[in-house]
């Protein structure tokens, strides 16, 4: 089969209809991490989203899943960032024609520039993780969507939790390459149970869901063999198939939650 094909049937899932119709170049272009618009049309099964609303893209690297909110759902979204510059993303926007509705800026998560309760949701792909394990965080963070709005996330997760000893096929190292486990990150991926807790506790939100994405490992494996297919070098993540064969989805998958902001919240 030649390679844009096989490419092209990889990122091509029933259960993921909008997000199949995307060019497999340009996610592969832009991509950070397992296929966000993957993760962005799970959320969206799970999260109401309509015209006119006004979301908040948190961590949205190059601005995809911003570009898939915006034409899909007829949303208005900041497209935050921290490490891709907002003129980066607006090349793409501009692109895609969506200069009125979505709006690239540069924030660190801790400094955002929005006024309170501004937001009627916010969405955050293969990012949270990288800021949200706070206990405070989110105490901050909610102050930006309004009473009644969701907050909707999907992390890298674990389906049970993990202590050391790892298992060895995350922690060898491969040739010259370091382990795939990076333990200055990976410590983040956490269980569905402890997402659920870490917010409920706050009593700022209600959990709606949260769970494991069904299949979420080899969702992963199949991003890394559509990688392979399209002879992609960069990704957010190190690519390394046999670490996903080997866990046969035993730990490594993603957690998908909604959450509302309470009525009368801060
Ligand atoms: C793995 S990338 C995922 C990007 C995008 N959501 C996607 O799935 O393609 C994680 C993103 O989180 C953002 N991020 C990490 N730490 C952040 C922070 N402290 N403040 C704002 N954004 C942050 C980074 O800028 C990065 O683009």
């Amino acid at each position: 089969m030649p390679m844009c094909d096989r490419l092209k049937n990889l990122l091509t899932l029933n259960r993921f209809p909008r997000a199949s119709k995307y060019d497999a170049r340009w996610i592969l272009d832009n991509e950070m991490g397992p296929n966000a618009l993957w993760l962005a049309e799970s959320l969206s099964q799970v999260m109401p989203l309509s015209p006119g609303m006004r979301i908040l893209d948190m961590g949205c690297g190059r601005g995809m899943t911003s570009i898939f909110f915006a034409k899909e759902f007829g949303v208005t979204v900041w497209a935050n960032d921290l490490w891709i510059p907002a003129r980066d993303v607006w090349k793409d926007v501009h692109a895609a024609g969506l200069e009125n509705r979505v709006f690239p800026i540069t924030a660190e998560a801790h400094a955002l520039p929005y006024a309170d309760a501004f937001f009627d949701a916010i969405v955050s792909l293969d990012s949270f993780h990288y800021y949200g394990t706070d206990d405070t965080y989110l105490r901050y963070f909610s102050r930006f969507l309004r009473p009644g709005g969701r907050i909707g996330i999907v992390v890298p997760g674990l389906v049970r939790e993990l202590r050391p000893p790892l298992p060895p096929y995350l922690t060898r190292r491969r040739g010259r390459q370091p382990p795939w486990w990076d333990p200055t990150e990976c410590w983040s991926f956490h269980t569905a149970p402890w997402w659920r807790r870490h917010w409920e506790h706050t009593g700022l939100v209600e959990v709606e869901t949260c769970a494991m994405i069904k299949d979420g490992g080899k969702l992963w494996l199949r991003w890394e063999h559509a990688l392979a297919a399209g002879k992609h070098s960069f990704s957010g993540f190190p690519a390394d198939p046999t670490v996903l064969r080997a866990d046969r989805g035993r730990y490594l998958g993603f957690v998908r939650m909604v959450a509302e902001k309470a009525e009368g919240g801060r």
